[in-house]
């Protein structure tokens, strides 16, 4: 029996849709009740347009996937990814970017703070100019935040000064999470994007080759309709990582610098454990330097798993007790190859600094390389 209709079956009789001509990205993670007031406001602004929106959800606790499925369902311009044991805005919105084919591109919050009546203006402009990005800027004038304490307003003006040093751009909000793009001008930083942390829109500029041209439009920031602001600690460490990234990052991974500077941390600990126990409490040498290298090697697990691997961070006791273990079996081997070459270089009649400084720099290379292979997998 069949119970398909025949049209169904033959693809000549169906009509294909011609892809929208823009797509609008929206992260989301726990936003289910800004979705559909979302949804209508877009329809509001862009009627008369070839549009769709492609929603990246993180596997959202809360019905945002249920909200989606439902939408999607009864309005074919609604699309969303759902991913797994992930998370990260902007790793979401370049995933989302690539499952479209539309030849303008937007990016924007779901929470409702963007000013989606901007987003008929920005297309305007891609067509009728030719500048690559129009970025929705919160420090232009007419442009604001609507209801930011002066602590967070300050660590914004900040962070915007950094990038616009370190990145050398002339833009008022680079951080800005608002903006449309042609898709060629994603296709020319993609490859290069670091994909890491909030600030996609810094990511594209940075890693475009040739640069972008942007135009910028003003825009109030308004209050989140619904749910709570996803900012935490870590977006100030995910920051920093992009600013090495988009620098240093083609010469050192940003990791390894990350994890020697967590060792740097981790001699302090040691030399701290060791004057305590030895000086204050007599225990004798060799104990105290073998509780020292514990305790060094337990430090650097945990502040490697919090801030260098933080994207694959280990959580919950037996995944914790795993991983702190096969650490420490790697640092145990980095630190008899740390010793070997320099007993062997100080052999050869090498310094002794020099040949300290090449057992300390294998034992790094080592532990990094070795413990992103079985502490930290991918
Ligand atoms: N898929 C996914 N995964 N989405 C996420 C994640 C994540 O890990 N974290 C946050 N989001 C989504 C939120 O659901 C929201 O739609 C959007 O990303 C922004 O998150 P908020 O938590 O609301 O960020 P914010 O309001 O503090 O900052 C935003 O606005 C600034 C000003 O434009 C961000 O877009 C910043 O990048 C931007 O500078
Ligand atoms: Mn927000």
């Amino acid at each position: 029996m069949n119970f398909l209709a025949p049209e169904t079956l033959n693809p000549v009789a169906r009509p294909v849709a011609k892809p929208a001509l823009l797509s609008i990205i929206v992260p989301t993670f726990n936003e289910q009740d800004n979705i559909a007031e979302l949804v209508g406001r877009l329809d509001a602004v862009l009627s008369g347009l070839s549009w769709e929106v492609v929603f990246v959800d993180d596997d959202s606790t809360d019905g945002t996937v249920k909200a989606l499925r439902e939408l999607s369902q009864t309005d074919a311009r609604v699309r969303f990814l759902h991913r797994i044991n992930r998370r990260g805005l902007s790793s979401a919105v370049v995933e989302g970017i690539l499952s479209t084919a539309s030849q303008y591109i937007a990016v924007m919050d779901a929470d409702l703070q963007h000013d989606e009546k901007l987003l008929r203006d920005m297309l305007e402009r891609l067509r009728i100019t030719n500048c690559d990005v129009v970025v929705g800027s919160r420090y232009l004038q007419d442009g604001g935040v609507e209801e930011w304490d002066e602590s967070r307003q300050a660590i914004s003006r900040l962070a915007t000064k950094i990038a616009q040093r370190v990145l050398k751009t002339e833009l008022s909000d680079p951080m800005s999470g608002f903006f449309m793009m042609r898709r060629d001008a994603f296709d020319r930083s993609v490859r290069r994007l670091s994909a890491m942390g909030y600030k996609i829109l810094l990511d594209i500029l940075a890693s475009a080759r040739p640069p972008l041209s942007v135009s910028e439009v003003p825009y109030v920031f308004r209050n989140r309709l619904h749910g709570e602001s996803k900012l935490d600690s870590a977006v100030a460490w995910e920051y920093l990582m992009l600013l090495l990234d988009k620098t240093i990052g083609r010469a050192v991974p940003v990791r390894f610098v990350m994890f020697t500077a967590v060792g740097g941390l981790g001699v302090v600990v040691h030399m701290l454990t060791l004057a305590t126990l030895n000086q204050m409490f007599a225990v004798p040498f060799m104990q105290s330097q073998a509780i020292a290298t514990v305790m060094a090697m337990t430090m650097n697990f945990f502040a490697n798993n919090m801030l260098t691997y933080r994207d694959k961070r280990l959580k919950g006791g037996w995944q914790i007790l795993g991983g702190l273990l096969s650490f420490y079996a790697v640092c145990s081997i980095g630190a008899i190859s740390n010793v070997g070459i320099a007993a062997f270089m100080f052999d050869q009649h090498y310094s002794w600094w020099l040949a300290g400084i090449a057992g300390i720099l294998l034992g790094a290379v080592w532990n990094y390389a070795v413990s992103s292979i079985f502490t930290w997998r991918k």
